[in-house]
C-alpha cells in the first residue's frame, strides 16, 4: 500500500507550487494548494525506471520503443476501452504546447476558437497569444455541478463562425466527467458546423465511481475526422515536471497538419525521461492510481463536510473526477482581488483565483486536494481561523 500521508518537504527544491509563491506575494509561511501537481511521491515503479536509466550513464538521444507504444495503447484500451491504433500516436512536449500546436495547425489569424467559462486558463491564453478571436461559452450549473448549454453554444458557433473548439474532458476546474451523450452532443455541433474539435483528456484517469471517463473518440462515430486527442500520463503519477505529452490523431489530414507545425518548430521529439516514465507508469500503474482515487476520494468528502459544517456559505462543487475542487465564496461579497488577498494575507493559504478561469469564476477559488491528509487539513484550519476574524 501506498502511504499517501506522508508529509513531504518540498520548500527550496525550485517546486512552482512550493517556492514561487513567496517571492509572488512578499509573504511567509503560504501553505499552497494551486497549482495542480501533487504533494505525494510519484510512484516507485518510476522513479526506480529512472534509476535504472541512469545507472547506464550515458544519456543520449533516444527515440519511443514498439514496447512504450504498447504500454499506451493497452493502458488506453484497459483503462478507458479506447483503441488508438500505433499509427495514430505522437508525442509532444505537453498538452499546452500540443494545444497551441493545433491553434496553428487548424486555424488562421483572426479565425473564432470557443472554449467553455470557466475552464483551464491556458485555453484562453493560447488562443489569445497565436491571435485568434476568443469565444467563450459559459457553462450552466445544474444540481451542483457545470453542464453545457448547447444552445447558446451552437448560437456561438453560427455568430462567431467558430472554426476549433477546445473540450476539457473531464472538465478542469470544475471536475465535470461529461458523459457520452454530453460528448454526442458536442461533436454533432461540432460535425454540423464543421468545427475541429481539441479534446484534452489529460485527467482522463483521475475519475471518482461511478463515473466514467468517456475519450471524446469513443463517444461520436465521426469524431475521428474532425477531432484530435491529447493526454499525458504525468498528471496521474505526478510527472508533470518531465514535461511530455501524446496526441492521438486518426485523420490523415489533421494527423498531417499537426506534424507539418511540429516540424516547422522541431519540437516532435521527448524527452528521454518522459519516454521512460510514461511506459513505466503505464505498465506498472493500475494499482497505485485505485489506491491514489480512494485516497483522493476521502480528501474530497473530507473537505466538502469541513465546508459545510464549518463554513456553510462556501458553495462546493462536488468534482466527478481531477483532484481539483471548485469553490464559490461569493457569499461573502468580496471582488476578485479582496478574496485573493484575504486568501493570502489572512488565510495564509494559495489557491487558484476562479477569476483567471474566465469570468465565470468570478467570486471562486479553485483547490488542489492532492495533499497528505494533513496538509489539507491544515489548510482549511487556516482558512476556517481568517473567515471567523472578519
Ligand atoms: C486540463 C489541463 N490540460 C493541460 C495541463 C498541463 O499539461 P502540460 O503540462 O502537459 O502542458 C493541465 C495541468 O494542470 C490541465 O489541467
Amino acid at each position: 500500500m501506498t502511504d499517501f500521508n506522508q508529509v513531504i518537504n518540498r520548500k527550496q527544491t525550485n517546486s512552482v507550487k512550493w517556492d514561487r509563491i513567496a517571492a509572488t506575494y512578499q509573504e511567509e509561511d503560504l501553505l499552497p494548494l494551486w497549482v495542480a501537481d501533487m504533494d505525494f511521491f510519484s510512484p516507485s515503479f518510476v522513479t526506480d525506471a529512472f534509476r535504472k536509466f541512469l545507472d547506464t550513464g550515458v544519456l543520449g538521444y533516444s527515440e519511443p520503443s514498439d514496447s512504450l507504444y504498447q504500454a499506451i495503447i493497452d493502458w488506453q484500451q484497459i483503462q478507458h476501452d479506447f483503441t488508438v491504433p500505433k499509427e495514430d500516436i505522437l508525442f509532444s512536449v505537453g498538452v499546452v504546447p500540443s494545444i497551441a500546436a493545433a491553434v496553428q495547425a487548424y486555424t488562421e489569424e483572426g479565425d473564432a476558437v470557443l472554449i467553455h467559462d470557466p475552464v483551464y486558463f491556458p485555453f484562453s491564453a493560447v488562443v489569445k497569444e497565436n491571435k485568434r478571436k476568443l469565444v467563450r461559452n459559459p457553462l450552466k450549473e445544474e444540481n451542483g455541478c457545470f453542464v453545457i448549454d448547447f444552445a447558446a453554444m451552437e448560437q456561438a458557433i453560427q455568430e462567431h463562425q467558430v472554426k476549433l473548439f477546445i473540450l476539457c474532458n473531464p472538465h478542469n476546474p470544475g471536475g465535470r466527467v461529461w458523459n457520452a451523450e454530453e460528448l454526442k452532443q458536442m461533436g454533432e455541433l461540432c460535425e454540423k458546423y464543421g468545427v475541429i474539435l481539441i479534446s484534452d483528456e489529460i485527467h482522463q484517469d483521475l475519475i471518482f465511481e461511478p463515473n466514467q471517463f468517456t475519450s471524446f473518440q469513443n463517444a461520436y462515430d465521426a469524431a475521428g475526422k474532425f477531432s484530435i486527442v491529447l493526454t499525458a500520463a504525468t498528471k496521474t503519477f505526478n510527472l508533470a515536471g518531465i514535461k511530455n505529452s501524446m496526441v492521438f490523431i486518426k485523420d490523415p489530414e489533421l494527423k498531417q497538419k499537426f506534424v507539418a507545425v511540429q516540424q516547422k518548430n522541431h519540437d516532435n521529439e521527448i524527452n528521454t525521461f518522459g519516454l521512460i516514465g510514461t511506459e513505466a507508469a503505464y505498465r506498472g500503474g493500475a494499482e497505485w492510481l485505485a489506491e491514489l482515487l480512494d485516497y483522493l476520494a476521502e480528501n474530497v468528502r473530507f473537505v466538502t463536510d469541513y465546508f459545510h459544517e464549518h463554513l456553510p456559505q462556501v458553495n462546493v462543487m462536488t468534482p466527478q473526477g481531477t483532484y481539483l475542487l471548485w469553490l464559490d465564496f461569493s457569499a461573502y461579497g468580496m471582488s476578485d482581488k479582496e478574496l485573493e488577498d484575504f486568501f493570502v494575507h489572512q488565510a495564509k493559504v494559495v489557491l487558484n483565483t476562479g477569476i483567471s478561469f474566465g469570468p465565470k469564476g468570478t467570486g471562486h477559488m479553485r483547490m488542489n486536494l492532492a495533499a497528505p491528509k494533513a496538509t489539507i487539513q491544515e489548510g482549511l484550519t487556516r482558512i476556517k481561523t481568517a473567515f471567523d476574524s472578519l
